[in-house]
């Protein structure tokens, strides 16, 4: 049987931090040795002087999405590529249930879209849109087939929010099945008489989208999801949490012991309300939702990660082209489709809070990889380093300079959201179930060895937390 070893590295963890060369056989990890112990191995991957870290997971991605009057543009193929460049080896994508639509229509159109194009490891969150009895039945059947997570709109009327009945109805059905209720938590029915009275003045600039959904609607959304999920008796994941006072909601939550959760997203820890009002169209490019806050927010969110507020940092990357697509808005902010590009900079980006300080090394695995791992079932086949676990593994150059400019990343979409920024700390490896997909060159370029299809759909376990 072939063998490979990651020789020399120091493996870290959510936990540990040690020296040790990585064996794997089969696609999976089959011992942690002395780098003394001298093993005959077929490929030898050298990581002296480099970390060696579990595969990122990124569990909030929209690839081929249809939204906003037009469809994300990264599929499943360039999505999953890019996510492989960035040393994420699984994502979590959202089905979306059409309104008035089955589940199971839902899921078997994101298999379809994900099936031979897919070419790292994912899984699948359903987006409930109405809840009917037979839904309710039907999410029974999901959690069976491995979508053990549901996502519920606050927002989006019309679109996507479902009522707070509904909700609670959900929650109460996931309470039964072991299903992990993730919330978008803006409160959307004032936020749309804002952007009314907005355009009705004549504020069309992309900065409007900011200021038409303000820091209190995410904060009165996050207090509401909780409570319900309180009466409910249910965990609950807040997604996408972008600013202080949604933040103050959950921590009080967890301070009374209530199993809330919630993720944020390199965009509110690097980004501002500036960049959306980045002269003429250019703040297009930052429109996402919730919008980019004010840049005082970010020391908050970053205490939250530090202090296990927040648990997860995923992209909830949804990425549109300016040329054809952001561009339907240049008349109307809300016509800009809402969504941005990132699941190729998420590794690097959250290394950075681990140069400057931020957050420890361990806890940049743990939030990129282990937490997700055990909050959506994927623990502990993914999301650590250790003997059993698939060799998903990323060799992690701490001192290898890139810069995150459009000409460097691979995601499909016409400019790069950190266009200039340079970081330090990159992948030179890496291994999708002990197969390696990307690797530098000898001139420190990114070669991709991976194929589209060899991605697996990976049936999650239901939330064991
Ligand atoms: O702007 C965003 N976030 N687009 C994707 C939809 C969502 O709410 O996650
Ligand atoms: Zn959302
Ligand atoms: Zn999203």
């Amino acid at each position: 049987m072939a063998v490979t070893v990651i020789k020399g590295g120091t493996v870290v963890t959510a936990c540990d931090t040690f020296q040790a060369d990585v064996l794997i056989e089969s696609g999976r990890i089959t011992g942690l040795v002395a780098s003394s112990a001298g093993v005959t191995a077929h490929e030898v991957i050298d990581a002296t002087g480099k970390y060696v870290i579990p595969g990122g997971i990124d569990v909030h991605t929209h690839l081929d999405m249809p939204f906003g009057g037009t469809t994300s543009s990264d599929d499943f193929e360039s999505g999953t590529v890019a996510a492989a460049h960035g040393g994420t080896t699984t994502i979590v994508d959202f089905a979306i249930q059409q309104k008035g639509g089955s589940l199971r229509q839902a899921l078997d159109t994101w298999h379809a879209k994900a099936e031979g194009k897919a070419a790292v490891d994912y899984g699948f969150h359903m987006i409930v849109t109405d809840f009917p009895q037979s839904v309710s039945d039907e999410m029974g059947q999901l959690v069976n087939e491995g979508i053990s997570s549901f996502k519920l709109f606050m927002a989006y009327p019309g679109v996507l929010l479902l009522d707070d009945q509904s909700i609670f109805k959900a929650m109460l059905r996931a309470g039964e099945i072991g299903a992990l209720i993730c919330m978008h938590a803006e409160t959307g029915l004032p936020i749309d008489v804002l952007v009314e009275r907005a355009l009705a003045a004549g504020h069309t600039a992309p900065v409007y989208h900011a200021l038409t959904r303000p820091e209190v609607a995410e904060a009165t959304g996050t207090e509401r999801a909780i409570a319900l999920a309180e009466m409910a008796k249910v965990p609950v994941y807040l997604v996408h949490l972008s600013a202080q006072r949604a933040l103050e909601r959950v921590m009080e939550a967890r301070d009374r012991g209530l199993p809330a959760y919630a993720e944020t997203c390199p965009q509110y820890l690097f980004l501002s309300q500036d960049d959306l009002a980045r002269p003429g169209f250019e703040g297009a490019k930052y429109v996402c939702t919730p919008p980019l806050r004010p840049a005082h927010h970010h020391d908050h969110l970053w205490r939250g990660l530090r202090t296990y507020d927040l648990q997860v940092v995923s992209t909830d990357h949804c990425p549109f082209c300016m040329k054809g697509q952001k561009e339907l808005g240049t008349g109307s902010f809300a016509k800009i489709p809402n969504g941005m590009p990132g699941v190729e900079t998420r590794m690097h980006l959250m290394y950075e809070g681990v140069r400057e300080g931020k957050i420890s090394l361990n806890r940049f695995v743990e939030i990129t990889s282990t937490a997700p791992a055990k909050i959506f079932g994927l623990y502990p086949r993914k999301g650590t380093v250790a003997v059993g676990c698939d060799a998903d593994l990323v060799v992690w150059d701490p001192s290898k300079k890139f810069e995150l400019s459009h000409a460097n990343l691979h995601m499909k979409v016409d400019y790069a959201a950190y266009e200039g920024k340079t970081v330090i700390g990159a992948p030179t490896h890496v291994l999708s179930r002990g197969r390696l997909v990307v690797e530098d060159d000898k001139l420190g370029r990114q070669r991709f060895h991976g194929k589209a299809g060899q991605g697996q759909f990976i049936k999650r376990g239901t939330f064991a937390l």
